[in-house]
């Protein structure tokens, strides 16, 4: 990557910067053609390890491991000239310790060149994310539903209705942001609360299913585009329809081939004379 790449680019600082100013406008992406053409828009991209569904067809994120997190991020920092990258850091390779969380998060700074990774997790989190700040790798936190626990959680839906489970939401997002993570996605969370922890915390909130009132926004790009259609949770706004985009010319295509209509003159080379 070349410095001036690097200088152009936003920065995990800048973003921390952006709270209480103009909001935060987050998306995924996986690969470089998508960074691409999403990096104009964006102050962040996130290679989320959404992409374990999105891209290989996983029921869950948890079968998704760092070499894909790695090989995806490079990926995009290959794309981008302006937006701030983090890759997520996968099941498995930050929960044990945080020495351990620790090497993950080395080599996906290392060997992509990206900006910061983001853990989910709250208060049992807490002491990793001080361990990571501590030592030169800016976290970006992940409170609310988190879906690396599917296993545990028992399925998903919109949290935060019970006094209870407010409380633990709450606590959660304090611990990580006095941690000293950058931002925080807070995901599936009834409005009121993500409100409250927005006007609450210093860094800014990004939400997914979190309503209007966090800092930002995030969105699965694959979502937005109507690329992903196994299912569509309710906090998703579809901008674009590209399935029956891609169905249909496909089907041309195959039409062509077999009625022999494709190659025609102006795609096939003759001998130059
Ligand atoms: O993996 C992911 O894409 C995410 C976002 C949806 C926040 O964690």
């Amino acid at each position: 990557m070349s410095t001036q790449t690097r200088q152009k680019r936003r920065t995990t600082t800048a973003i921390r910067a952006m709270k209480g100013g103009d909001r935060i406008v987050c998306l995924t992406a996986y690969t470089t053609p998508i960074a691409r053409l999403l990096d104009p828009h964006c102050d962040l991209l996130l290679v989320g390890d959404s992409l374990g569904m999105v891209l290989y067809g996983m029921d869950t994120t948890v079968g998704v491991t760092l070499e894909m997190m790695i090989a995806h991020g490079q990926a995009v920092m290959r794309g981008v000239s302006h937006a701030c990258v983090i890759v997520d850091l996968p099941f498995g390779s930050y929960q044990e310790s945080r020495e351990q969380a620790f090497r993950s998060a080395a080599r996906i700074l290392q060997e992509t060149g990206c900006d910061g990774v983001k853990l989910e997790g709250g208060e049992e989190m807490a002491e990793t994310v001080a361990f990571l700040t501590a030592r030169g790798v800016p976290v970006f936190g992940h409170v609310g539903l988190m879906p690396q626990l599917v296993n545990t959680a028992g399925g998903f839906r919109s949290l935060g209705h019970s006094p209870e489970e407010a409380d633990k939401i709450r606590r959660d997002a304090r611990a990580i942001a006095d941690a000293s993570a950058f931002a925080l996605v807070i995901e599936g969370t009834v409005e009121p609360l993500a409100r409250e922890i927005t006007a609450e915390l210093a860094v800014p909130t990004i939400g997914i299913g979190a309503s209007a009132a966090c800092d930002g926004q995030v969105l699965v790009s694959d979502d937005m585009l109507g690329l992903f259609n196994e299912f569509k949770p309710r906090f998703v706004k579809r901008y674009a329809e590209l399935s029956p985009l891609i169905t249909e010319a496909v089907a041309d295509y195959a039409d062509e081939v077999r009625s022999g209509a494709f190659p025609s003159a102006e795609h096939t080379f003759q001998i130059k004379r």
